[in-house]
């Protein structure tokens, strides 16, 4: 039976991915990811890159192939349930009428749990939220003053979204940890305040904990 893998692998890093996403990886017909996931396997038989632009036709791509007989894998950086590509490919694999059997999800490690590792933040006691490409930046606030730290994919500007907690009435001097392009060489952690997140730049692949 062929299968339709959607594989986590990890915050970017060789060092994070599992030998079953290796294994699963090497073993497939064909590989779909973005440039950056498909850089960091040696052994990939047949590649398509994908671009946020071009997401969907490439997902619904995948769903097709793996309907007529190949073995797929679509990359998802971090874990693939984390605002990543199990939900949309879900939805259209559904549509296509691919069978849930057909399907499997290997896990990743997600890049909020190498943010709230670096931060020794247990996560189970955190706000999680994701903002990456969503217009929900309201939510946050129903839980900003819950008294635990959030853990957030933030949205586009790290900037920006620094600017409306605090257009919001949430405490300027609130202690901010920006974890930037984690597991890489140049990882970074900068620790810092609201009002200084406010005013600086900062990458978009980041991790954003407010505490
Ligand atoms: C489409 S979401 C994918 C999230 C992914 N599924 C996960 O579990 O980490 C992309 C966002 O995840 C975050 N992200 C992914 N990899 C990262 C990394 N290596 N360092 C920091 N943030 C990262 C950034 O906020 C980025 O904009």
């Amino acid at each position: 039976m062929s299968k339709l893998y959607i594989v986590g692998i990890g915050p970017g890093s060789k060092d994070y991915l599992t030998k079953i996403a290796i294994d699963t990886v090497e073993n497939a017909d064909i590989v779909i990811g973005s440039k950056r996931a498909i850089d960091i396997f040696d052994n990939i038989k047949e590649s398509i890159i994908l671009n946020v632009k071009d997401l969907s036709e490439k997902l619904e791509l995948s769903v097709d192939l793996a309907i007529e007989g190949k073995n797929i894998c679509v990359l998802s950086t971090g874990d693939p349930g984390f605002s990543g590509v199990l939900k949309p490919l879900s939805k259209i694999a559904k549509e296509k009428g691919l069978d849930l059997e057909n399907i499997e999800v290997i896990p990743g490690i997600s890049s909020l749990q190498l943010a709230a590792a670096k931060n020794k933040l247990s996560w189970d006691e955190a706000n999680i939220m994701t903002f990456h490409g969503r217009e929900n930046i309201e939510d946050i606030l129903k839980v900003i003053n819950n008294g635990l730290a959030t853990i957030a994919l933030p949205s586009k500007s790290v900037k920006d979204m620094a600017k409306f907690l605090i257009d919001n009435e949430v405490d300027p001097q609130r202690k901010v940890a920006i974890c930037e392009r984690l597991s890489y060489d140049d990882e970074k952690t900068i620790k810092t305040t609201l009002d200084e997140v406010s005013k600086g730049d900062f990458t978009y692949m980041c991790v954003m904990i407010i505490f």
